[in-house]
C-alpha cells in the first residue's frame, strides 16, 4: 500500500469508479460515523481546526450541531486562559438534555437582582433554590412584568415548588417530553429524595435536539466540543482549567509532535489528568504515530506541512506529502483503536474522502472554513479589480492566518513592540491570507457531507466503514496516478 502512495499528496491520484448499490445518495441515511479519539464518535468525520482565525465558539457549536465538532484554538497569551475556557463554556451551555447547573437564585434575591442576571446570561428563567440547594421554585421573566420590582423579591413573584411539575432522579428525553405535553409545561425541574436540585429540562432544548438528530452530543445532551493547548508554558494549568469547564477532548497541539517537547507534555498530562481523552500532533511518519500511540494518546493529529496557511515545508524543506503521511501512521497503528485525524491540506471536496479513504478517521479543515460568518475576525473592505470590466469594486474579506505565522506568534506572545529582527528570529511557518468573506459555514459542512455520501456510491459502497474496507482490501481497484495532463483535466476550469 505504502508503495502505491509513496510521494503522493490528493490530486496526485484519483479514484475507479465502481459498480454503485446506493440507490439515493441522502446523508441522513448513509453511516458516515467515525471517531476522533478512542472513545468520541462522530456522525460526520469533520473537524475545524484548532486556528485563531477559525475556531471559537460560533464556529464549534455549527460543527457539533452538524454532527462534526469544533477545537477551540490556544490563541490566547500565554496566562489568559480565562478567554479560552469561556468559548468552551458558551458551546457547552448551547444545547442541552439536561442543564445540570442551571442559573439560579436565592428567594431572598430582589427581583432587581434576578432581572440584571436574566440580562447578562441572556435568559428568561431562574431556577430558585435555597441555602441548602433544595428547589424552592422558579422565576420567569413574565412573573416580573408588569410589576413594581423596588422592595420586591424572588419569593413574592416565584411560582413556589409546591405548584410546580418536578420528577424526581433521572428521565430519558421522550419520557421527559410527554409529561411536558401532558402536563402542558415547558420547563421540567429534576429534584432528588431531599428536594435538591439536579437540573432542568427545557422543552426548547428538547425540539432542538429532535431537530439536530446528528448532532455530536455529551452524555448530558450537551454539544461537544475540543480544545487545545500546547506543550510548555502554562499548559497544565490551561488543561486544568479547560477541563474544569467540561471540555470533551483536550487537544495537544505543536508544529513537531514527534519530539522530547511532546513527550514530556504526555507524561505530565497523563500524570495530572489520568485518562482524560486526548489528541496529540502532529507528525507525519510511522515512527511518529507510533511515538505518539506508546505515549498514551487517544487521537493522533497528522500532517506536516500540507495545511494552507503554513509555509513549514518552503521553509525547512521537511515534511511529507499527506496521502502518504496518512497511509504510514495508519499502518504503524495496526489494531489500535486511536483514531487518525488527518489534519490539513484540503483544498476541494473530493480531498476529505481522500482523507478518510487513506487513513484519517475524521478530517480537520481550516481554510475550508475561512472567512465565514462563524469564524472569529473582523470583515475588511478590500478594492478589487474585476478583470473583464477593469472597474473597481470593493470586496469584503476575512484573514486566514497559519498560527505560526508571525501575526499569530505576535499576538499570542504579546510582542508588539519587539523590533522585526527579533520576530525573525522567533522562525515563522505560517502566512496570513485574505479569504472572501462568505455566509454561514453551515451549508458548507452540508455540501461536505453531500460529498462525501456521493463518492461512497462512486466506491460502490453503503457506508464509509464499508468503503474504507473495499478500499484497503484491493487498493490497486481504486487508486490510478494522474499524469500532469491528468490533473489538468481533472481540476483545472
Ligand atoms: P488547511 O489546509 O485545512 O489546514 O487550512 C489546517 C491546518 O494547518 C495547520 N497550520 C499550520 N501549519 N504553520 C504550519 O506549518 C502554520 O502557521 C499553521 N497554521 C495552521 C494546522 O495543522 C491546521 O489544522
Amino acid at each position: 500500500m505504502l508503495d502505491l502512495v509513496r510521494g503522493c499528496t490528493f490530486d496526485d491520484l484519483i479514484l475507479s469508479p465502481q459498480r454503485s448499490v446506493l440507490a439515493r445518495r441522502d446523508p441522513s441515511a448513509i453511516d458516515l460515523s467515525s471517531r476522533i479519539s478512542r472513545r468520541i464518535t462522530l456522525k460526520r468525520p469533520i473537524v475545524s481546526a484548532n486556528m485563531d482565525t477559525v475556531t471559537r465558539a460560533p464556529m464549534a457549536i455549527v460543527q457539533a450541531e452538524e454532527g462534526g465538532l469544533g477545537v477551540i484554538d490556544r490563541g490566547f497569551r500565554p496566562g489568559e486562559i480565562e478567554p479560552q475556557v469561556r468559548e468552551v463554556e458558551i458551546v457547552k451551555r448551547t444545547q442541552h438534555g439536561v442543564i445540570k447547573d442551571p442559573w439560579s437564585i436565592a428567594p431572598t434575591a430582589s427581583l432587581d437582582e434576578a432581572a440584571a442576571l436574566m440580562e447578562k446570561k441572556r435568559i428568561g428563567t431562574l431556577v430558585v433554590v435555597d441555602e441548602r440547594q433544595r428547589l424552592a421554585g422558579l422565576l420567569t421573566e413574565r412573573d416580573m412584568r408588569f410589576v413594581t420590582r423596588r422592595g420586591s423579591y424572588v419569593s413574592d413573584r416565584m411560582t413556589p415548588v409546591a405548584q410546580l411539575v418536578t420528577h424526581e432522579g433521572v428521565i430519558a428525553p421522550d419520557a421527559a417530553e410527554r409529561l411536558m405535553v401532558e402536563r402542558k409545561i415547558k420547563k421540567l425541574p429534576l429534584v432528588g429524595k431531599d428536594g435538591s436540585l439536579l437540573g432542568l429540562i427545557t422543552a426548547r432544548d428538547l425540539v432542538r435536539q429532535r431537530r439536530m438528530p446528528f448532532a455530536t452530543r455529551d452524555t448530558h445532551g450537551r454539544l461537544r466540543v475540543g480544545a487545545a493547548i500546547g506543550a510548555t508554558g502554562d499548559y497544565l494549568e490551561r488543561a486544568a482549567e479547560l477541563i474544569r469547564a467540561e471540555v470533551d477532548v483536550i487537544v495537544i497541539d505543536i508544529a513537531h509532535g514527534h519530539s522530547i517537547v511532546m513527550e514530556r507534555a504526555i507524561e505530565q498530562f497523563r500524570k495530572r489528568f489520568g485518562e482524560f481523552e486526548m489528541i496529540a500532533g502532529n507528525v507525519a511518519t510511522a515512527e511518529g504515530a507510533k511515538f505518539l500511540l506508546d505515549l498514551g494518546a487517544d487521537g493522533i493529529k497528522v500532517g506536516i506541512g500540507p495545511g494552507g496557511g503554513c509555509t513549514t515545508r518552503i521553509t525547512t524543506s521537511f515534511g511529507v506529502p499527506q496521502v502518504q503521511a496518512l497511509v504510514e501512521c495508519r499502518l504503524a497503528l495496526g489494531d489500535s483503536d486511536v483514531a487518525v485525524v488527518a489534519d490539513g491540506g484540503v483544498r476541494r471536496h473530493g480531498a476529505i474522502f481522500e482523507a478518510l479513504l487513506f487513513g484519517g478517521d475524521c478530517v480537520m479543515l481550516g481554510s475550508a472554513f475561512a472567512g465565514t460568518e462563524e469564524s472569529p475576525g473582523e470583515v475588511v473592505h478590500k478594492s478589487v479589480v474585476l478583470p473583464e470590466s477593469q472597474k473597481t469594486v470593493k470586496v469584503p474579506f476575512k484573514v486566514l492566518r497559519g498560527m505560526a505565522s508571525l501575526a499569530a506568534i505576535r499576538d499570542r506572545l504579546d510582542v508588539e513592540d519587539a523590533d522585526k529582527v527579533e520576530l525573525e528570529a522567533l522562525g515563522a511557518e505560517g502566512m496570513e491570507i485574505s479569504v472572501p468573506s462568505r455566509g454561514s459555514v453551515r451549508p458548507i459542512v452540508r455540501d461536505m457531507i453531500k460529498h462525501v455520501c456521493s463518492s461512497i456510491s462512486y466506491g460502490g459502497a453503503a457506508s464509509l466503514g464499508e468503503a474504507r474496507e473495499m478500499f484497503w482490501k484491493d487498493p490497486q481497484r481504486f487508486l490510478i496516478k494522474q499524469s500532469a495532463s491528468a490533473r489538468r483535466e481533472s481540476y483545472e476550469r
